[in-house]
């Protein structure tokens, strides 16, 4: 099984990484970058690194990259991303980025080079912020413009699973994200209802790109119940 992923340097992408190595069925994983990680390349056999120059452009060559692929991961974004100045240029990274690479897949899975075999649908899992706000036209108290660009791209990405039946869309609502070994008590994360361990939200997501949800919204309590029975721990 071929999985792409976006964001391997990052956080909440490192996680789902190695939980991605420790998936029997997994044959290749492309790692897309806007940096060379060699690190990252050295770590397996399987992983590929492709180093994207320009986000929103997807050359033949990449788009080769991602025939055959059954999942892409997109975790993107998070506290060390810095929208460049002009609000225009923020739209066009924040939800032209993700569209982009959507739309490269599914050029890719009509490609005359994938093979018939493979044709399977492509599942995409955006992981969005858990406040993201799909209506528009709702007034929202705080971070009002974030919110709903994130809702805006959620939309989009739905659309389009809707328009082409080989891709799925997955929006993962994933809260808080705490590292495994955070020493606030698991009753607590249990009970605050929107914190989740990284290695609970690692392991759920790539148990769904594997085996499939179908399209839709994953809410932070089902991936931590999920992520909880996956890793054999007790859940709540
Ligand atoms: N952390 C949480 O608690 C949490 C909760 C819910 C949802 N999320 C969402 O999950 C996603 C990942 O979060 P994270 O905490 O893992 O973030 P992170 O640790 O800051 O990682 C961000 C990743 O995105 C890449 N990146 C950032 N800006 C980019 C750009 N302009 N072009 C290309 N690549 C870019 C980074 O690459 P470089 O290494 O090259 O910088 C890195 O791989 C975010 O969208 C965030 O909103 C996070």
């Amino acid at each position: 099984m071929k999985i792409i992923l976006f964001g391997a340097s990052g956080f909440i992408g490192s996680s789902l990484l190695t939980h991605c190595l420790q998936e029997p069925s997994l044959t290749s994983l492309i790692v897309i970058s806007r940096r060379q990680l060699p690190s990252i390349a050295s770590l397996d056999p399987r992983i590929k690194v492709i180093v994207l120059e320009n986000f929103p452009t997807y050359p033949e060559s990449v788009i080769h990259e991602l025939t055959g692929a059954k999942a892409c991961f997109w975790a993107i974004g998070g506290l060390k991303y810095k929208p460049v100045t002009t609000s225009q240029s923020e739209v066009v990274e924040v939800i032209q980025y993700p569209l982009a690479a959507a739309k490269a897949l599914i050029a890719a899975s009509s490609s005359t080079s994938n093979p018939v075999n493979t044709k399977e649908k492509t599942r995409f899992l955006f992981l969005s912020g858990a406040l993201a706000e799909r209506n528009q036209a709702k007034s929202l108290w705080f971070i009002e413009e974030g919110r709903k660009k994130q809702g805006l791209v959620e939309t989009k990405l739905l659309d389009l699973a809707d328009e082409y039946s080989d891709f799925e869309t997955v929006i993962i609502y994933a809260g808080m994200v705490l590292r495994k070994e955070n020493r606030i008590p698991e009753r607590v994360v249990g009970l605050s209802r929107i914190a989740i361990r990284i290695d609970e939200l690692a392991a759920a997501m790539v148990d769904s790109a594997v085996n499939g949800v179908g399209s839709g919204t994953v809410g932070n309590k089902e991936l931590r119940r999920k992520g909880k029975a996956l890793l054999g721990k007790r859940v709540d």
